[in-house]
Parts: structure tokens; sequence; C-alpha cells
């Protein structure tokens, strides 16, 4: 078997579980979307976990929930995937790039702090291959500037910052659990909301605006609701919960399997002419969705691993340069050199350790 660089992982519960629904019929939105935030909360520690059906979804229903509008701006990294940009322009509002810190790809508070305007209205971090962001500093400036944090978790299912689950440290936090993520529902996010408040009305604002909880059946059969804001068709359906939930049974060993592997290529890397590791600090754990290097000569480095049937790749390049967000924002010092030499190698928890250490010892022998 060829080494792949990501892997979708269904598990035969999962399949188990999804044949049973789709046999019961009923695959919309129902009990088992309850359990399934349930179980995130319980297993996970997430907090208030709104399941929906992306997590593209989950970052604007967040800042829709947060009041965030047109000419508002919104700070967020160039590093990640334009999924992040998007969300505040569904709002009319502006992101603003701040700059990242060189070793680790994740958003640098310094840079937030002055890109701070009046006219900011949230910071949204993005956990850079699933290594938590500073929280302590960025939820300190939101403090000081009453600004909410709306964390980018797509990557950080399971990641732990100062003992906490990522998930139940900021305001909102979105996940995804799109097919290659850590915990795959085919498709699918969840939004987790520190405040009730927040949650009441992120649950009501997934389905149309209209709070299910509180709504009842009219003598008419329709519920009987008055939607006052703007609501979304963003919940998730009992069919992805069923996936969901099967997955969840081995969602902790497959982590640990992926955080194993890339202990074991920061023991063998660490020393290597050309390449740099990302910071990995002692009071915080990546949920190493990726492994990302800094490479000198990064061409050369892909075509070796190629030659040996090794994919490398980066992930995603700077959003900033797209033209919907108006091009490069030349003041990205940092952004500038990431994205020059940033690649990441396999990891996920189908590799094997043949294939781990085939890996190491390509990269050992040079490019
Ligand atoms: C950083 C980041 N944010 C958001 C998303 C969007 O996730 P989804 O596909 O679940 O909408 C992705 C997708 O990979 C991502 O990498």
């Amino acid at each position: 078997m060829g080494i792949s660089f990501f892997n979708t992982d269904i598990s035969p519960e999962a399949v188990k579980r999804a044949s049973r629904t789709l046999k019961s019929t009923w695959v919309s939105e129902g009990k088992l979307v309850k359990q399934f935030e349930a179980e995130l909360a319980g297993r996970l520690g997430l907090k208030n976990p709104v399941a929906l059906n992306s997590c593209t979804s989950a970052l604007h229903l967040a800042l829709a929930v947060s009041g965030v509008g047109p000419g508002d701006e919104v700070i967020i990294p160039a590093q990640t995937f334009i999924a992040t940009g998007l969300a505040v322009l569904m709002q009319s509002a502006k992101p603003v790039f701040a700059d990242i810190q060189i070793d680790t790809g994740n958003i640098d508070p310094e840079s937030v702090r002055k890109k701070i305007t009046g006219k900011t209205k949230a910071i949204m971090p993005v956990h850079w291959g699933g290594y938590p962001c500073d929280l302590d500093e960025i939820n300190a400036l939101a403090k000081q500037f009453k600004l909410s944090v709306i964390e980018d978790a797509a990557h950080a299912l399971g990641a732990v910052y100062k003992n906490k689950p990522i998930g139940a440290v900021s305001r909102f936090t979105a996940f995804s659990f799109q097919a290659i993520k850590h915990l795959t529902t085919a498709d699918g996010g969840a939004l987790c909301c520190m405040s009730a408040v927040d949650l009441k009305k992120a649950m009501a604002r997934r389905w149309f605006g209209i709070d299910r909880k509180n709504s009842k059946l009219s003598i008419l059969g329709e519920r009987q609701y008055n939607v006052q804001e703007v609501g979304y068709k963003y919940h998730m359906n009992d069919l992805s919960a069923a996936i969901g939930l099967g997955n969840l049974v081995d969602f902790k060993a497959n982590l640990k399997r992926r955080q194993k592997i890339a202990e074991f290529y920061r023991k063998k890397l660490g020393n290597i002419p050309g390449l740099k590791l990302l910071n990995c600090a002692n009071d915080r754990k990546s949920a190493c969705w990726l492994f990302t290097l800094l490479v000198e000569d990064r061409l050369n480095f892909i075509k070796k691993l190629r030659e040996h049937g090794i994919p490398a790749s980066v992930v995603h390049q700077r959003i900033d340069k797209n033209d919907v967000f108006g091009g490069i924002s030349p003041d990205l010092v940092n952004q500038a050199v990431f994205n020059e030499h940033q690649i990441s190698i396999p990891l996920h928890n189908k590799l094997t350790d043949g294939q781990v250490n085939k890996i190491v010892k390509v990269i050992n022998q040079g490019w």
C-alpha cells in the first residue's frame, strides 16, 4: 500500500450506525444529533457544542450571533483555509489580516494588537495544524477592547490549552467534521458556546431562527413561531450524527496514534540542516492534524520525497492573495517567509510504523 497524505476514517461502528439510521428513515435532525452533542461534551469536554453541517457554517453563525455586521472588522490570520475569510465576508464585514508567528504558523497576538481599530469586533485565531494559539493573550486583548473571540479549530479537535480542551476556552470555537478531519461525519461541524445566551441563539439560528425547543405545534400542524432574526439551514442531520457517533468510539485512540507519530517525527527530524520544526510548548498539546515543516529548498524536498512514493504538500497557502480579499497584505513579514517554506508531510492514524520509518529515513538522506 502506498503512503497517503490524508485518510478518511470511517469505522465499522460508523457504518453500522449509519446503516441503521438509513433503515429507520429518520435522517433529518433528531435524537442522534442531540446524542452526538452530548457525547462531544461528555467524552471530549467541549462546551455546549451545537452540531452543524460544516465548520464554515459554524464560523459564520458565530459571527452572526456575535452581532458582527456591515463595515465591522474581524482580525484573522492569512495562514488558513479560505473559509475563515469568506465567513467574515458573508456578514459584509472586513477581514483584517494579522501576521503569524514564524515558529508556529499561528496568529501573533502582538500583530493582532496593532491591527485593532474602532471598527474591530472580533478575532478569529486559527490553530494551525491543530497546535493551539496563544489564547490567554488573545482573550486578554478581546477583554480589553470588548471583542468576541471565535476560534477556528477546524484542525484542532482533541487539542489542549493549559489543561483545558480546545472548545472550552473562548466565547466561541468552531470545529470541522469534514471527510479528512480527525473525526468525520462526511461533512459537518460544531460551534461551542461558552455562554447559555449564545447557545440559545446559535441553536435557534442554525435552523432558520426557529427555537425548536420552545415552539409548540399548532392545531393546524405547523410549529408556532415568529422569527426575529435571520436564521440559516446549518443544522446537522441524524445520518451525519450517526457516522460521528460511530467514529467517536475510536477518536481518542486515533488521536494518540497521530500524537505518537508526531513525537517520533520531532525526535528524528530535529537536527537536519535546511529543515526547521515548528514549536511545541509544554503548556499545550497539539491535535496533530498536520505536521508542517519549514524547509529551505522546498521544491527539491518535495521531489525527493515523491521519488520515494512519499506525498508532501502545502495544505493551505496564504489566503489574503485572493482577489476577494483585495490581494496580498504586504506588511505580513512572517507570513511571507512561512508561505515560501512551509511543507507538510503525512500524518494520520493509518500510517504504519514501516511507513513512518521510511519517511524519516528518506528525509534524513537529504534532498
Ligand atoms: C482552517 C479551516 N477553517 C475552516 C475550514 C472549513 O471547514 P468545513 O469544510 O467543515 O466547512 C477548514 C477546512 O478544511 C479549515 O482548514
